[in-house]
């Protein structure tokens, strides 16, 4: 007879609490759910790069198929070393993760402990609430001023405690599309020594990196990734910059072999294709110059981006309606309830292409008439 076991038994009590992470929706979801071919769908809610990926990257990738017999470099080296050149960094680590989700995976594993405290400020990007969960750490939050969506120095620097081991920053953010305030930035890195993590995943489309600014702040991490601008979501490579003091550290508690050989390869060459950065940079530039106008032709409100993606303001609607309505439509969009307070009425869209841009219009013109 087989043993009755109470799974719940044996798991951590923080798990228990847990939900599990929402993602924006696929094609076949939403194909199978309205019945519509998976070709006629257009997917603007994750902010992938609508143009594809960097053909050099990917015969890169190809290449490297020939060795995945081998293990890859246990931390990726090639990669680091190439990034530490590209920025100029003297005192500054580089580690490649699985995305960088497996970066904020790190950050718990290397920073939280069991009622220790992070700092977020929403609405934002949410992998931050569920790495501090995981650890048994408590989210404390301190939302954004509105209505710029700039970082509330004041209250955050209240806010830390013995207890405070990470401060989250996004800039530009998700979901809003802004870019915090450098001199706020630097207000926080100068109060305090706790880890502050700036997550640069959309600095690319316009930001001033600020990798070089580790060398001064050893408390400063930062997170990158080869999910937008470089168009390689699919295959999971991220990496953080890091003060080689933490650094030390970081490479002791380092999962082996986490980026694969295929990613490391197409991330080296994605560095090298300015071709493809300058086209997509010029593709997001004419389509947030038409969003504004067209958005603001129509009386719907929205936010200026500094990224890959703009946010509207669905008020009174609440946002689910709105993005419920174009998914009917085939489209697919991001809703922002799970990025905390004041994500009720925001949808997020990622910027396509001149016909895509077009398509997505049409359909709000309708919803908000
Ligand atoms: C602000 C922000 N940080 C991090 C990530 C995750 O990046 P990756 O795909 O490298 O895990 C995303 C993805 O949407 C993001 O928007």
């Amino acid at each position: 007879m087989k043993k009755k076991i109470d799974a719940r038994k044996n798991l951590r009590r923080i798990i228990l609490n847990l939900h599990q992470y929402t993602a924006g929706r696929s094609i076949q979801e939403i194909a199978v759910k309205y019945k519509i071919d998976p070709k006629k769908i257009l997917k603007v809610g994750s902010n992938e790069n609508v143009l594809g990926s960097s053909q050099k990257a990917l015969k890169a990738a190809k290449n490297a198929l020939d060795r995945v017999n081998i293990y890859p470099q246990v931390a990726s080296d090639d990669l680091a070393n190439k990034l530490k050149k590209i920025y100029k960094l003297k005192h500054v680590d580089v580690f490649a993760g699985n995305g960088m989700d497996h970066i904020f995976e790190m950050l718990a594993r290397l920073f939280l402990n069991n009622g220790d405290e992070t700092i977020i400020c929403p609405p934002t990007f949410s992998c931050y609430e569920l790495a501090t969960l995981w650890s048994g750490a408590k989210p404390i939050f301190v939302p954004l001023l509105k209505p710029d969506y700039q970082l509330d120095v004041k209250n955050i620097l209240k806010k830390i405690n013995k207890k405070t081991k990470i401060i989250f920053l996004c800039s530009p953010n998700n979901p809003t599309g802004n870019s915090m305030k450098l001199r706020d930035i630097k207000a926080i890195l100068e109060s305090t020594d706790k880890i502050v993590f700036l997550d640069e995943a959309y600095t690319e489309f316009g930001n001033r990196p600020l990798a070089r600014w580790v060398d001064k702040y050893p408390n400063l991490v930062i997170g990158r990734t080869f999910s937008k601008i470089y168009g390689l979501a699919g295959l999971r490579i991220g990496y953080a910059f890091m003060h080689k003091s933490l650094g030390t550290y970081y490479k002791n508690s380092i999962t082996p072999f986490v980026v694969s050989t295929v990613a490391q390869a197409a991330a080296i060459s994605a560095l090298d294709d300015k071709e493809f950065l300058n086209k997509t940079r010029k593709m997001v530039k004419l389509g947030k110059k038409y969003y504004y106008k067209e958005l603001k032709k129509a009386g719907i409100k929205f936010l200026s981006s500094n990224a890959n993606f703009i946010a509207i303001n669905t008020a009174p609607l609440k946002g689910k309606s709105v993005t419920d309505k174009l998914m009917q439509k085939g489209i697919i969009t991001r809703e922002c309830s799970a990025f905390g307070k004041g994500g009720e009425n925001l949808v997020r869209i990622t910027i396509g292409t001149k016909e895509q841009n077009k398509r997505v219009m049409k359909e709000l013109k309708d919803i908000f008439v």
